[in-house]
C-alpha cells in the first residue's frame, strides 16, 4: 500500500508554545486516519501545516510523494479540506460557494455545474441551493463544506472536528459520507476528540497531547496494548459495600455503574477467582460477570494523563 500522507519530525512554535512538537507519521493510502488529542493538542496547526495553510518551523511532510513546501500547489490539487473555522461565505448562497470554490480548484465551469449538483443532491441541500448559507442551519453548513471539499474529487480528505457541535443525525450523515468517501478509495485524515467517533471510524488512530504523538495504533491494539486497564464488570442479586470490594486483593479500583460495579485490575484472572470468593464467602449470587479491554477513552485519558504528569 502507498503512502498518502508523509509526516517526518514536523515542529511548530507560537512564541513560547510548541503547539506542534517534532512529530513524524504515515497515513496509508485508502486509510482513516484519526488525529485524536484534548483541546490544544495540536490537531488544528497539524491540520494546517499539512493543508499548506501555515508553514512549519522544521521538519518535512508530504502529500502523495509532493513536498508541502516545494509543491504546495500540486499537493493542494489533490486534498479537500473541511476546516474547524467555516470557509463558506455567508452573503453567497450554496450553489454560488460551491462554483467560486470549484473555480479557485480549476475544476472546468460544466464539471464545476454537474459536480455542485450531484454533490448537493447527495447532501439534501439542491432544494436549498439557492438560499444564502447565512440562512443555513449549523448541520446544513458543515454539508455544504463538506461538499466543498469535495468539488474537486480529492485523493485525500482532511476534516478538523466535522462533527463538533452537530446533532446526532447530522454527525451520522457526515460519518456515513467520510465512510462512503472511504470505500470509494479516498484517504481520510480526521480530527476529533470524540472517542467513539474515532473508535467508529478509524483505521489507526494518533493520539496527540501538547503537541508530541503519545501512540499509534489501530483502536483494537491501542486498547489491548494499554495495560494494567483491563477491567471485570460484575452484578450481585444484593447491593455490596463498595469499601469491602476495594479491599479485594489484586484489585486496583471499583466503581459503581448503575447496577453494576467495575473493578480495574492488571491481573484479569486472579481478579475474577477473588471476586467469585467473594461472592460466595459472602452468599452473594453473581448475576453478570463479564471481562472487558479499557475502552479508547480510557486509553486516551492514561495517555494524556502520563504526558500531563499526573
Ligand atoms: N495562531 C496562533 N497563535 C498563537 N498560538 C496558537 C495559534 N494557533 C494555535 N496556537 C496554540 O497552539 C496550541 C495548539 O493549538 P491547536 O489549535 O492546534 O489545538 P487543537 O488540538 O486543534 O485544539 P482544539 O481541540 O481546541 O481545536 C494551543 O496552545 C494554541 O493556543
Ligand atoms: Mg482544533
Amino acid at each position: 500500500m502507498s503512502i498518502a500522507i508523509s509526516v517526518h519530525n514536523l515542529t511548530k512554535r507560537y512564541g513560547d508554545i510548541t503547539a506542534v512538537d517534532n512529530i513524524s507519521f504515515e497515513v496509508k493510502q485508502g486509510e482513516i486516519f484519526g488525529f485524536l488529542g484534548p483541546n490544544g493538542a495540536g490537531k488544528t496547526t497539524t491540520i494546517r501545516i499539512l493543508t499548506c495553510i501555515i508553514k512549519p518551523d522544521e521538519g518535512k511532510a508530504t502529500i502523495m510523494g509532493h513536498d508541502i513546501e516545494k509543491e504546495p500547489l500540486q499537493a493542494k490539487q489533490i486534498m479537500g479540506i473541511v476546516p474547524e473555522m467555516s470557509n463558506a461565505y455567508i452573503d453567497l448562497s450554496a450553489w454560488n460557494n460551491l462554483m467560486l470554490i470549484g473555480e479557485l480548484y480549476g475544476v472546468p465551469k460544466k464539471q464545476r455545474a454537474e459536480r455542485a449538483k450531484r454533490l448537493l443532491e447527495k447532501f439534501g441541500l439542491y432544494d436549498r441551493r439557492n438560499q444564502l448559507v447565512r440562512d443555513f442551519s449549523k448541520g446544513m453548513k458543515q454539508r455544504l463544506i463538506l461538499c466543498m471539499a469535495l468539488i474537486n474529487e480529492p485523493t485525500i480528505l482532511f476534516l478538523d472536528e466535522p462533527t463538533s457541535g452537530l446533532d446526532v443525525e447530522s454527525a451520522k450523515i457526515i460519518r456515513e459520507m467520510i465512510v462512503e468517501l472511504n470505500n470509494t478509495g479516498t484517504t481520510v485524515f480526521l480530527t476529533t476528540h470524540n472517542m467513539e467517533e474515532a473508535n467508529k471510524l478509524c483505521h489507526r488512530i494518533a493520539i496527540i497531547n501538547h503537541g508530541k504523538i503519545a501512540a499509534i495504533d489501530t483502536p483494537e491494539k491501542l486498547r489491548v496494548k494499554s495495560s494494567g486497564l483491563q477491567s471485570i464488570e460484575a452484578s450481585f442479586d444484593y447491593l455490596v459495600n463498595m469499601d469491602d470490594l476495594a479491599k479485594i486483593p489484586c484489585i486496583k479500583q471499583v466503581e459503581k455503574m448503575g447496577d453494576k460495579i467495575k473493578f480495574y485490575t492488571s491481573d484479569t484472572n486472579e481478579a475474577l477467582n477473588r471476586i467469585m470468593d467473594y461472592a460466595r464467602s459472602h452468599g452473594l449470587k453473581i448475576i453478570t460477570l463479564n471481562t472487558l479491554a479499557p475502552s479508547l477513552e480510557e486509553v486516551f485519558l492514561k495517555l494524556t494523563q502520563i504526558k500531563n504528569g499526573v
